[in-house]
Formats: structure tokens, sequence, C-alpha cells
């Protein structure tokens, strides 16, 4: 059975936590002040992602060098370097604005402002370190990552991405009742049209991943299993962060459960337990997990 992200009592995928909020506030608004209601809405319509976007693969965004400094920095990780609270749900794990994956953020931001066509500013990073479990369910990622470019790292072979068209934000929570198929409705509406991509290492894509639903399937199992890893930079329309309604305050414990697919293995085929106690975050939140340091408000792949 489907379950939904902590505080977000509507709609069952990861990072839906502002989603949710997004839509409680404006029912509460048609209730009690109908008539504000649509500058409410206009408020907002700066991260909404034009009907026409469509995704980009870009070749080659870093020159040889650059490349192999990223795959060493991320070999370079240590156990304790690395977030455990996407094991369950991803069978990977994460590292959030690292010192070198922020600065080379800055250095796309052009290009990510050209292929999207509006100015950007960096949102957040992470680099994915999946293992044997890796899988990337279903979801559409918080309008403060309204923009996405996933650089290939490294990998043993091919893993698909998959994307739907633009589609406006849901309002209505899909139906995730006991045998509900939500997801497999979705995946199949003609109307989202989903496409793949793959990446080999060095190639990125760009996508809306707050407009256009995305996923990865398992990684098949077997021997010498695939271990992707791929950094994702987001970006938010420039001058736009203060009004995407960042969350505070936020604690939620995922390291207790090991998800229905069992421990993921990392590459080097340690289980997370052996390689990270990781006090420094053994709570974090589930569906958007950044460091709570670099956090200043409330809410937002
Ligand atoms: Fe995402």
């Amino acid at each position: 059975m489907p379950s939904r992200p902590p505080r977000s009592d509507v709609y069952p995928w990861y990072d839906s936590v502002w989603l949710t909020e997004y839509t409680r506030a404006k029912t509460t608004i048609e209730t009690t002040r109908p008539e504000v209601l649509r500058a409410f809405v206009d408020a907002f319509r700066i991260f909404h992602t034009p009907p026409s976007f469509r995704v980009r693969l870009l070749e080659r965004i870093f020159d040889d060098d650059t490349l192999a400094e990223i795959q060493r920095v991320a070999r370079s990780l240590r156990p304790t370097d690395l977030e455990l609270h996407e094991a369950p749900t991803f069978g990977r794990f994460v590292v959030h604005d690292h010192p070198y994956f922020t600065a080379l953020h800055h250095r796309i931001v052009p290009i990510v402002s050209e292929v999207v066509g509006e100015p950007v500013e960096p949102a957040y990073s992470f680099l994915s370190l999946y293992g044997n479990l890796g899988v990337c369910p279903l979801h559409l990622d918080s309008p403060e990552a309204k923009w996405t470019l996933d650089l290939c790292v490294g990998q043993s072979s091919p893993w698909p991405i998959y994307f739907s068209q633009v589609c406006p934000w849901p309002e209505l929570a899909p139906d995730i009742s006991p045998g509900s198929d939500w997801e497999e409705q979705i995946k199949r509406s003609p109307s989202l049209r989903f496409t793949s991509c793959t990446l080999e290492p060095g190639q990125a894509v760009v996508f809306s991943g707050s407009s256009q639903w995305h996923y990865r399937d398992a990684i098949p199992d077997g021997p010498g299993a695939n271990s992707p890893s791929c950094c994702s930079f987001t970006s938010s329309p420039r001058g736009a962060r203060s009004c995407s309604g960042r969350r505070t305050g936020r604690a939620a414990s995922v390291c207790g459960s090991s998800g229905a697919r069992g421990r993921p293995r990392m590459p080097k085929g340690q289980l997370p337990d052996e390689v990270a106690h990781d006090e420094r975050s053994p709570h974090r939140e589930p569906d958007h997990p950044r460091p709570r340091r670099r956090r200043r408000g409330p809410a937002s792949a």
C-alpha cells in the first residue's frame, strides 16, 4: 500500500509537501477570502512551466578533465558523508550541496537559463549514489526545484529515466486506497505521453521536475548489477525562491525502515549500517532531503 510523505496528507508521492500546503492554502482562501484567490494563484505563476517546454538532452556540459574530477570527488566520499534517508525508498545514498558541486552549480546556471528560456538561480544540488536496489518512484518535484539538470556521473549500464509531458499541477489527490494503481494510471495516461531518456556518463538532461512526472524502473538485479551515480542540479526562476515557501522545523526519521525491497547495497558492496551511522543526520526529511543547515524557511527531488 502506498504511503504519503510525512506532512503531505493529500498527495502520496515523494516531494509533495509543497503542493499539499499550496492546495490547503487555496482551500482556506476560497472559504475565507475568495476575493484574493486570484491574486494568490497568480503569485505562483512564475513556478508554472510553459506547456511548450520539452526535455533537452545535453551532450557535454563539462570538459573531460572536469568530468574526471566530478567522478573522483564522487569516489572519494566517505561513508560518513552519505545521507541514508533515501536508502529505503530509492535504494540510494545522497549528498546534498557538497561544496564542489555547489561551485559547479553556478557554472551551469547560464546553460540552464538558455535551455529553459528564463533566468534561473541555483536552488540546491545533490549527488545520488545508487546501489543494487536503485529505483526512482513516480513523482513530481516541489516547485522550488522547477528546473533540474541531471548529470550522469557514472554507470556500468544504461538506466533510462522517463518523463511525462509538461502538465498542470494536480489539485486532486489520486486514489491511493489499497489496491489502487494510481502510479500505473499516470504512467499509462495517453495525454501525458511519457518518453524515455538514457544518458551516458558526461551527458545531462534538463527537465521541469515540478511539472513533469518522472521515474526510473528498478535496476535489474543480477551479477555485476549496475550502480549508477548522478548529480542533480535544481534551479528556481531567478528571484523567486523567497516566495517558494520553504519549510522549517521539519523532522522525520526514515532510517528505521528497510523498505519493501530490503536494504540496498552500496556500489562497494557494503550495507548502509556498515558504512555510516551518520550521527549528523539520523532524522532527515524523507520527501525533500537537504541538509538542515541550508534551510531558512518552509519547503521544497
Ligand atoms: Fe524528482
